[in-house]
């Protein structure tokens, strides 16, 4: 199966990205032809009037796709722009795209009203779902691991491809979603791990610093003092023991549970559980942030294989819709 996916350029990825998406796409690269892409065309769409952050976060995540496993010896990690075949075929779909589709998509007025301080009544912003859809088709991929915020984008790609596939002939496949296993993880304050509620914990924080953010965490609101007994299963700190210390998970919930062991006491062990298990992803991270020669070429060579495919699917495509060619 071929599988595309890719997130957008907002900065340094977090813990929450990382359990919820990059783990999936870990699995998938090891059994399957995968195209992870940094969307930077879509940073855009809501980031066009201030641009001075865009390039550094490109890196960023790039370096956090890096440094979670993703490896260019087995998927093709590109950057979106960098192959201009997804912009033409996004302008080819927004032809054949009713403006009807793109108003009822849910994250359009939903992520209007989460921003209104910018200006989203663009055509660019519309057409969001349309660049996503030119994204996974310009490769012909069958799976796309989003997560659940992102069905609606790969159901109207679905629509798209089909209502191409009705006009001009079968070029497109109907790719379907593939859902991340979903694990929301809390963050800090015992909301879903979100960059926009500023409680994350990222994957390149310093060990001081996720040994602090620990040390923060809400807990069980219940247990209000060191005798009471606690409720693991109410508690985000427990959580975290679950997806990256399972090993320990029983023993730090009995001890809750029988307040053998304080919150405190706790979460420092999970601090330094957590500094520990992220050590080598920090040590790959900081391998090629030292290296910007290297993941460049990376890059380049990644959006080089990209474009092979992306060219003969475009190439495909503008024959079925008979534009001249010579
Ligand atoms: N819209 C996706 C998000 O916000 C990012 C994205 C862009 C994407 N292009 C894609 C996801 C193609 C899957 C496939 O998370």
């Amino acid at each position: 199966m071929r599988i595309l996916s890719g997130m957008r350029p907002t900065g340094k990825l977090h813990l929450g990205n990382l359990v919820g998406a990059l783990q999936n796409w870990l699995r998938l690269q090891e059994e399957h032809q995968c195209f992870f892409l940094v969307a930077d065309w879509h940073a855009l769409t809501t980031g066009y009037a201030d641009t001075s952050a865009l390039a550094a976060n490109v890196r960023e995540v790039v370096l956090d796709y890096l440094a979670a496993g993703l490896d260019p010896a087995r998927s093709v990690i590109f950057v979106q722009s960098h192959v201009a075949e997804h912009a033409e075929l996004s302008l080819l779909f927004s032809m054949i795209t009713p403006i009807g589709w793109l108003e009822r998509v849910p994250t359009y007025k939903q992520q209007m009203q989460e921003m209104p301080d910018r200006d989203l009544s663009t055509h660019g912003f519309l057409g969001y779902p349309v660049l996503q859809a030119a994204d996974i088709l310009i490769y012909k991929a069958e799976g796309v691991p989003v997560g659940e915020d992102q069905v609606p984008h790969v159901e109207l790609t679905r629509e798209i491809a089909r209502r191409f596939n009705h006009f001009y002939g079968p070029v497109f496949p109907e790719p379907q979603a593939l859902l991340n296993v979903v694990k929301v993880l809390p963050g800090i304050d015992g909301r879903k791990m979100s960059k926009s509620y500023g409680n994350q914990i990222n994957i390149a924080d310093p060990p001081e610093e996720i040994r602090r953010k620990v040390a923060q965490m809400v807990t069980d609101p219940t247990r209000i003092y060191r005798r009471d007994p606690g409720h693991p299963e109410e508690c985000s700190v427990h959580m975290f023991y679950r997806v990256f210390a399972p090993e320990v998970q029983d023993e730090r919930a009995e001890a809750c549970r029988q307040a053998a062991r304080g919150c405190v006491e706790c979460k420092r062990l999970l601090g330094d559980a957590l500094v520990e298990w992220l050590a080598p992803l920090q040590e790959r991270r900081r391998y090629f942030e030292a290296r910007p020669g290297e993941v460049g070429e990376m890059l380049r060579e990644g959006a080089d294989r990209a474009r092979e495919v992306a060219r003969l699917t475009m190439e495909e495509a503008r024959r079925a819709v008979g534009m001249f060619h010579a």
